[in-house]
């Protein structure tokens, strides 16, 4: 046990995980992600919180409040606002947190708009399109960075 923490940070709508559009989405609930990464957690030897808000100044307060609270990496669903919050962008690039960027979509193979991230550039990298296991692969991707053999960034 490395005793170590990572915040799970669910965007807009995804509360609605399990209903919501399930062909793209999968019929997985938000419940039943956050279990499987919590288990994955668990298995890396990491503890989890995981926290989903439909409200970008909430998301903003979490990603500050990241290291004040002891997390050693966050992994981030902006949801929507990945297409274009400028405020979600800087706070990601303000703080000395890595974020890792998922999305259970393939984001590269569906509409123009969500084609581009504003995130991705100040994030440590994005996982897309492996449904609730980019979540867990995001987890890796934090536990191999503490580990001191992340590639660089850029
Ligand atoms: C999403 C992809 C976004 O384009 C969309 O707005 C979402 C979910 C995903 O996980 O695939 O809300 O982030």
């Amino acid at each position: 046990m490395t005793g170590r923490k990572a915040l799970v940070l669910h965007g807009p709508n995804l509360n609605l995980l399990g209903t919501r559009e399930p062909g793209v989405y999968g019929r997985a609930t938000l419940a039943e992600v956050d279990r499987m990464v919590r288990d994955h957690a668990r298995r890396l030897g990491w503890r989890v919180e995981c926290r989903q808000s439909n409200f970008e100044g909430q998301l903003v307060d979490w990603l500050q409040g990241a290291e004040r609270e002891g997390f050693a990496g966050v992994v981030f669903n902006p949801g929507a606002f990945t297409h274009y919050s400028l405020a979600l962008r800087d706070a990601v690039a303000a703080i000395r947190v890595p974020v890792v960027e998922v999305h259970l979509s393939n984001v590269h193979g569906r509409e123009e708009f969500r084609r581009q991230s504003v995130i991705a550039p100040v994030a440590r990298g994005q996982i897309s399109g492996f449904g609730p296991h980019s979540y867990l692969l995001g987890l890796d991707a934090l536990a191999r960075g503490a580990r001191g053999r992340s590639t660089p960034r850029g």
